[in-house]
């Protein structure tokens, strides 16, 4: 069936652009995600922040993106995928441009949590309007799209933020050249978003068969394609038809919410968002500094998703996931070793090479197995599980899960350094990455290369969680 399915959908190019410019709300996500490492001592300078204050300002980025998250289910929902990435683009544009004129601290503040709102409405919006629009053939590598972009967005502010520092001696000069980045790709990604399609799979929702039709055709090569398409999305709906909201909420559902919220809890509990936030700080502990410490993780992060694009398709989801879990398994106990080693030397005291050089090569390794596997490929999930009418609730769920883990990692890692030993965070983060290869074992579906109708179809017939993806498994 998912042979037959692939080859009755063919597509146009333009598919691709479609999908680039989508994924810009990515590249968003990952200017203000990956702000922070370079740019914090310069605000703390300009605003006067002491470490706590300067800790609060950076994790107020997760409170706003979980309640964009909340919200974006509605309005993804009753606004469409279009307008609520216009929406997200405009709070970009908005936000990050009342930041260059560093106003007052409260201002600044309250921009840095809208901010936070426009990152949580786009890590929901993306994967969806990806996911509905791109054809099964291409769903997965057009995924990981959005999370190359994420990477391209930390590894870009990074990099701007490090030149702005070498090169401006003032703080209140360089501060707000550094936010003037976020808005020129914030008005990139607006005005992209205003020449996008509304997603086929939302008009169908909507019952407007011939707008879907409409958009079906710019994408598609034949009437008959597009017809085959419109069928198998009013063949889901209708199944679902008649039923009420509530009816979302029933034993099939759940069985995927599980999946996805646990996705999202491993993809946090691995530890990524300690290295793209604390990497300069945890191998300044190993006296690791300058260039390396602060580009490092953002330039493997980015150049390891790469393979994740072509990978995706060739091997599927769940393959990529185990390879990553493992690798990061092995390196977060070499970390974790390679800091027992080093303790805690005490000022002035040289550390040895070898530790050092452990401990850089296995942050490396590391990035590179998150950046190949549980990076993409969970948003990537999380956009192909859920029932099309259940989608909006349960997109929104996993990607709050995803911001709520992501700011309580952030917020007690160097507690938890400083408290049990600098080794103890990646003791904790190698047993996240055991636990997340048995989670992978019993429930989580291969998903590629069959249409989302498909998954819900066998959702709806009651197979096994592990089961509603590829037959052949
Ligand atoms: C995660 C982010 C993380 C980023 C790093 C994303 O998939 O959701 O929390 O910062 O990857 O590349």
């Amino acid at each position: 069936m998912a042979e037959e399915t692939t080859k009755k959908t063919g597509f146009k190019g333009i598919v691709y652009w479609i999908c680039i410019v989508a994924s810009l709300g990515g590249l968003l996500f990952g200017l203000d995600q990956g702000f922070i490492a370079n740019a914090l001592p310069t605000i703390n300078e300009v605003y006067g922040l002491n470490l706590a204050g300067g800790e609060h300002f950076s994790a107020i980025l997760f409170n706003g993106a979980a309640i964009g998250a909340l919200f974006s289910g509605f309005f993804a929902r009753f606004l469409g995928r279009k307008k609520s990435l216009l929406l997200a683009g405009a709070l970009f544009v908005l936000m990050s441009g009342i930041s260059v004129f560093l106003p007052p601290y409260e201002i600044l503040y309250w921009a840095r949590f809208f901010l936070g709102m426009a990152v949580g409405i786009a890590s929901f919006v993306v994967p969806l309007y990806l996911a509905e629009t791109a054809p099964a053939k291409i769903r997965g590598a057009m995924g990981t799209l959005f999370q190359l972009m994420i990477t391209i967005g930390i590894f870009g502010i990074s990099l701007t933020n490090v030149i702005f520092v070498q090169t401006i001696e003032s703080h209140v000069a360089r501060l707000p050249l550094m936010f003037l980045v976020i808005v020129i790709f914030a008005l990139l990604m607006f005005i992209g978003a205003i020449f996008l399609p509304e997603s086929p799979r939302w008009f169908m929702l909507k019952g407007r068969k011939d707008k879907a039709n409409d958009v079906l055709m710019k994408v598609m090569n034949t009437q008959e394609e597009v017809d085959f398409e419109i069928k198998e999305m009013q063949e889901t709906i209708g199944s679902t038809s008649g039923e009420s909201k509530g009816s979302v909420i029933n034993g099939s559902f759940f069985k995927v919410m599980f999946v996805g919220i646990f996705m999202m809890v491993f993809q946090q509990l691995v530890g990524i968002n300690v290295m793209i936030y604390y990497a300069p700080t945890i191998f300044g502990y190993a006296s690791i500094g300058g260039i390396v410490g602060m580009m490092t993780v953002p330039l493997v992060n980015l150049l390891f998703t790469f393979p994740a694009i072509w990978l995706v398709e060739k091997w599927g989801r769940k393959k990529l996931l185990y390879v990553g879990s493992i690798i990061m398994f092995i390196t977060m106990v070499a970390a974790g070793l390679a800091f027992l080693a080093i303790g805690t030397p005490a000022p002035g005291v040289v550390i040895g090479t070898f530790p050092k050089t452990v401990l850089l090569i296995s942050v490396i390794v590391y990035i590179f197995g998150f950046a190949f596997s549980w990076g993409p490929v969970a948003w990537l999930i999380c956009s192909e599980i859920f029932p099309i009418k259940g989608r909006e609730v349960g997109m929104t769920i996993t990607t709050m899960v995803c911001w709520f883990f992501g700011g309580f990692v952030i917020s007690c890692a160097l507690t938890i350094m400083k408290t049990y030993g600098n080794s103890s965070l990646f003791f904790i983060f190698a047993g996240g990455c055991i636990l997340s290869i048995i989670f992978l074992f019993f429930w989580v579906p291969e998903t590629q290369g069959v249409t989302l109708e498909e998954i819900e179809m066998n959702l709806n017939e009651g197979k096994k969680l592990k089961h509603i993806g590829r037959t052949s498994e």
